[in-house]
């Protein structure tokens, strides 16, 4: 198995971590992966009627293309399903495939550390307090054009943290072995460079 380049960025909705995961990939030159996309193209399909675990099941790269997968409504679905056991059973090999590539690989999730890749070389929890992660989605998604309210996003990221972590399958926490960044009070700029150190003291003490 190779994970001699594996990065694992875990943690809650909108603390950052695909900011981080895709500045970590440009600045050590590997490729990315967001595995919350896969649970979104998994709900989106839900949405339209299909069974869930058949959607997993049957997962093609159009799927994970499609433009609606970032909003609220995607989200949740993408939480709900993501409680279902043979949803995330099917939707491992291609995330563990993905971490092994020869190189190296960022991944960023929420059981990348603890299930997926337990064996990365650097691991991560982003986090941020509630109320800051719903202003910054908020501001996403109002700059995206999308009429909703601070009060209804603050409620999406709470009713997604609680499923997140309270599921019995792959919840929601950091990997005993992860360091944990949080960003409440951080610019992405400084989040940025304390994620770098971060993996670049994690590699440096396993050579
Ligand atoms: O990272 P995101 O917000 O795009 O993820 C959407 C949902 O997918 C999230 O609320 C829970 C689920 N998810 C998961 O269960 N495991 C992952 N590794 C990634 C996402």
């Amino acid at each position: 198995m190779n994970e001699t380049f594996t990065i694992a960025v875990d943690g809650p909705a909108a603390a950052g971590k695909g900011t981080i995961s895709k500045a970590l990939a440009a600045h050590f030159d590997l490729p990315h992966l967001d595995t919350g996309l896969l649970y979104r193209a998994v709900g989106a399909l839900t949405l339209t009627g299909t069974d869930p675990v058949t959607a997993a099941r049957s997962l093609t790269a159009d799927d994970l293309g499609r433009d609606n997968l970032r909003t609220p409504e995607v989200a949740q679905a993408a939480s709900k399903v993501a409680v279902i056991a043979d949803v995330r059973a099917a939707l491992v090999d291609f995330q563990r495939a993905f971490a092994r590539r020869i190189g190296g690989a960022v991944l960023d999730g929420r059981d990348i550390g603890t299930v997926i890749c337990p064996n990365a070389k650097a691991k991560l929890f982003v986090t941020a307090s509630p109320g800051v992660r719903a202003e910054r989605r908020y501001l996403e998604l109002t700059g995206k054009g999308l009429d909703i309210t601070r009060e209804q996003v603050l409620a999406d990221v709470v009713a997604r943290d609680d499923r997140d972590m309270n599921r019995a399958e792959a919840p929601l926490k950091p990997a005993p072995d992860a360091v944990l960044i949080d960003t409440s009070e951080m610019n992405i700029n400084d989040a940025v460079t304390a994620a770098i150190r971060t993996v670049e003291t994690k590699t440096q003490a396993s050579r």
